[in-house]
């Protein structure tokens, strides 16, 4: 299967980006892609190197999903990986060594910290976590040992912002390369490497892939060298992705700026309708003109701003559990990105390894759910919402197992005790829950 990988894509639209960025192979294409499920690929001569040897190093399915991912940010290809934190861990082996320090946004997904934290920290590279909304934090903490800038943008869960345009600035005058984890709007929604920065960086497993049925991670640069060094690393320590995964996340790849566009105004539409709800006592979206930091919002982000809301209910921890037992559409998952509509509890599940002391600093608080707008019509994800909230003051019945059990019926406004008082059981899951470990 030979491909000429080099054949650059008339610049389109994200959509017609999305569907022709391919490597071209000339007549008899197979038009629904091809998954390459093999080890090694057969060589002509000792010495004579084919594209593809061996799939720890490279395979036609991967390479196509990393021409479109490049192709969608107007780059070469990307270099793929088996999870998004295989990505982190392959960029940070690539750019930090002993002794190095690198500056992170605080408001970032739990495993990115918890990877700096207890794993590179280990080695000797130093983390300085900090509020990168304001890019004099970021500047302020940069030292001669800095080898890496990382942010996430908008965060996980907390939805802060940072501008990348100005941070990209001061790293570009520091000589210090900036890394963007995009996985909350994809290049759909927001191209990093247009407002300057040096990498963008994917959880694939998102809404990239978009149906809940592959883990990966993505790198894009338009920096050839520094692809060359991930794809060394990647090859060093075996983080590829699999054939089936890639091809997979490429189909989801076909429809992701149609997604981007429907989890947004999904999103958009239960966003304005929470904040109106008096049960609601914090929301945070980039779409709405509440959020702090909405300017930014509109420059930086193509239009859409993306399918997560985060959100805290006046009745706290108890009030979110109680609505996450009444839920009867909306799940309960460790996920953002799918097509179906979930909620997560941030300080038990994707931030659970983080101190809580770094989650109270960034605005994670106890309460906090954090909601992945699915491709459901939004007036049903509202409906469900409604029904739960109504009982938000309810205690869950006892026949309600878990924190989201498939709790029916409305709730009969009998058990009006506080959650937790009678149902010892249940508070117990939570304390577990957040003295735990996370994913
Ligand atoms: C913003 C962000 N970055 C990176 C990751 C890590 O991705 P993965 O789970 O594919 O390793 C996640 C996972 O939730 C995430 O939300």
């Amino acid at each position: 299967m030979s491909a000429s990988i080099h054949t650059r894509p008339v610049p389109h639209a994200p959509a017609t980006i999305a569907l022709h960025a391919r490597p071209r192979r000339g007549p008899g294409e197979p038009l629904g892609g091809c998954i390459a499920q093999s080890t090694s690929f057969t060589q002509l001569a000792v010495g004579d190197t084919p594209e593809h040897a061996y799939s720890r190093v490279s395979n036609p399915t991967v390479s196509d999903l990393e021409f479109a991912l490049g192709a969608l940010e107007g780059a070469p290809p990307a270099v793929c990986f088996s999870s998004g934190l295989a990505a982190e861990t392959a960029l940070f082996l690539s750019l930090l060594s002993q002794g190095d320090h690198a500056v992170v946004s605080a408001a970032a997904y739990g495993g990115t910290v918890r990877l700096l934290n207890r794993v590179f920290a280990r080695y000797g590279v130093e983390t300085t976590f900090v509020d990168a909304t304001d890019t004099s934090h970021v500047r302020a903490a940069l030292s001669d040992r800095t080898k890496l800038v990382f942010v996430e943008t908008p965060s996980n869960p907390t939805l802060d912002l940072v501008d990348l345009a100005a941070l990209s600035q001061v790293c570009k005058e520091r000589g210090v390369p900036l890394a963007v984890d995009n996985t909350f709007l994809t290049a759909a929604i927001q191209r990093p490497l247009d407002f300057g920065a040096d990498i963008s960086v994917y959880s694939t497993t998102k809404h990239i892939e978009g149906h809940s049925a592959a883990v990966g991670g993505a790198i894009v640069s338009r920096d050839e060298t520094l692809l060359s060094g991930l794809r060394f690393v990647r090859k060093a320590t075996g983080g590829i992705q699999t054939p089936f995964n890639a091809y997979l996340t490429l189909r989801g790849v076909e429809t992701l700026p149609l997604r981007a566009r429907q989890h947004s105004r999904g999103a958009g539409a239960v966003a304005a309708w929470l904040a109106k709800h008096p049960s609601v006592a914090l929301i945070r979206y980039p779409g709405l003109d509440s959020h702090p930091q909405r300017a930014l919002a509109i420059r930086q982000h193509g239009g859409f701003h993306g399918g997560v809301v985060s959100f805290e209910l006046r009745g706290g921890l108890p009030a979110a559990q109680g609505l996450l037992a009444r839920l009867r559409l909306v799940r309960l998952a460790e996920h953002v990105g799918g097509a179906q509509t979930l909620l997560t509890h941030p300080a038990t599940m994707t931030h659970a390894d983080v101190p809580a002391a770094h989650r109270r600093a960034v605005g994670i608080t106890d309460g906090q759910l954090r909601l992945s707008v699915g491709l459901e019509d939004p007036a049903d994800i509202i409906a469900d919402l409604g029904q739960a909230l109504a009982c938000g003051a309810c205690e869950p019945r006892a026949s309600d197992e878990g924190l989201n059990s498939a709790a029916s019926g409305a709730c009969d406004g009998a058990d009006t005790a506080p959650l937790g008082a009678r149902d010892g059981a249940r508070a117990g899951v939570l304390a577990a829950a957040l003295a735990g470990g996370a994913l």
